[in-house]
């Protein structure tokens, strides 16, 4: 077999990433390397750079859950989707989303029983009350030309969540959506991402350094609180967890909430199914977590070691990308995958990752998901898209796939 190098020179490696062309469905591509070679080479476009692609559902846990792979984007061979000058690479420091065991599960431990499911049930009325006024504001404005469900709610309602969860104040969001933007778009300068980096860490640390001395009611005050009854981490470890919060805990879910309402407007029998009988909510975002999958490439690791993966043998020091668009569409497991189904039995779906780094906000989004969809289909029973599906604008230029614009009338 070629090494992944001699073939990327030979440039006879397909391109990663590969575009949707339908929003319901991932690149037509993955479905033959899943059926024909599960573990397969690609080239970055971003550097052109060999990579490993991993498409089949039970290969990708097995190689999230091989304690040899690392998540340490500064390793060489790490497959970077964005590009990041070396210098600059090296120089910030690592949240723990890029920490391997033992240094990641401090800072894991420090920040799950934040987001347990009796955390998430406790908060869920006020959510319910934020959903609920941003509703308000919408319906108040009225349809007379269509609104914007980006802007006026799948937006919205994540951020001002993560604000209250965190004690960041709201006023601010305008300015860290940016930066936050800005760091995860593949076609963002060097130097504006850099910048966007430069400016939110400053704002965190900002943040952390006043709490340190007047404290709130807050996530970020009690891990100071915490850190200082049981010192496990530094003052710059809180403010890179709190950075790494405010960054994932807004971006995804919103475009959950834009491409879920799609998907049930543009599927009106199963539209009717969760209006009917609304217990089949909380399947129903299962099933539209799996058929979007959108942090498909969100779990790149580098090898430690040579690793035997299904037929080949991935070597130390190559990257890999496990895809979870794939594996979430793995005919083997879901059948008919690339239909949406709000009975299916979904649960196990990786929309959310595998292994140790597997999503920490997962019961706070799922809570959203469930909250928004309900609420918005309940309280505007004749929402409609005011565009075709076909004219909108999708997230093909980021690292998380969504929608820019959703247009809704009713
Ligand atoms: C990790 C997806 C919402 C915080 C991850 C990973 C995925 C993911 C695939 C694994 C990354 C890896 O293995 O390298 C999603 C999706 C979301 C979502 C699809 C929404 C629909 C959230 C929310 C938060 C959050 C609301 C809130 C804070 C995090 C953090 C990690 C993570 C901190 C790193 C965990 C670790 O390294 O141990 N997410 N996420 N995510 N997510 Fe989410």
């Amino acid at each position: 077999m070629t090494a992944p190098a001699e073939a990327a020179a030979e440039g006879a490696l397909p391109e990663f990433p590969m575009r949707r062309a339908c929003p319901f469905s991932p690149p037509a591509t993955y479905t033959e390397l899943r059926e024909n070679e599960p573990v397969s080479r690609a080239q970055l476009k971003v550097n052109g750079k060999p990579t490993w692609l991993v498409t089949r559902h039970d290969l990708y846990k097995k190689v999230l859950g091989d304690a040899r792979v690392s998540a340490n984007l500064k390793l060489p061979g790490y497959p970077l989707q964005v590009p990041v000058p070396d210098e600059i690479l090296q120089s910030v420091p690592l949240t723990f989303l890029s920490m391997d065991p033992p240094d990641h599960t401090v800072q894991r431990r420090m920040l799950a029983p934040e987001f347990s499911v009796r955390r998430m049930r406790e908060l869920r009325a006020r959510v319910q009350q934020l959903v609920d006024e941003q509703i308000d504001e919408m319906l108040a404005k009225g349809c007379d030309s269509p609104v914007d469900l980006v802007t006026a709610l799948a937006l919205p309602v994540p951020s001002l969540v993560i604000c209250e969860l965190l004690g960041v104040p709201y006023e601010d969001h305008a300015r860290f959506e940016q930066w936050a933007w800005a760091i995860m778009n593949h076609e963002v300068s060097d130097e504006d991402r850099g910048m966007a980096h430069y400016e939110l860490d400053r704002y965190v640390d900002g943040l952390v350094t006043a709490k340190e001395s007047e404290p709130g009611d807050d996530m970020i005050s009690r891990l100071i609180a915490f850190n200082r009854e049981t010192p496990a981490v530094e003052h710059s470890d809180i403010a890179s967890m709190s950075k790494l919060m405010l960054v994932t805990g807004h971006e995804t879910t919103a475009n959950m909430i834009a491409l879920g309402v799609l998907a049930l407007l543009e599927h009106p029998d199963q539209l009717a199914a969760v209006r009917e009988e609304p217990e089949l909510m909380p399947g129903a975002v299962e099933e539209l977590l799996r058929l979007f999958s959108i942090s498909d490439a969100g779990t790149a690791r580098v090898a430690m070691e040579d690793i035997e993966l299904g037929d080949v043998t991935i070597r130390a020091g190559d990257g890999i990308l496990p895809l979870n668009n794939a594996a979430n569409h793995d005919e083997q497991v879901f059948p008919d995958a690339d239909r949406l189904d709000v009975r299916r039995e979904a649960r196990s779906h990786v929309a959310f990752g595998y292994g140790v780094h597997q999503c920490v906000g997962q019961n706070l989004a799922r809570m959203e998901l469930d909250v928004v969809y309900s609420t918005l289909l309940r309280r505007v029973p004749t929402l409609r898209l005011a565009t075709p599906a076909d004219e909108l604008r999708f997230k093909d230029d980021a690292i998380v796939w969504g929608l820019y614009e959703l247009p809704v009338t009713w």
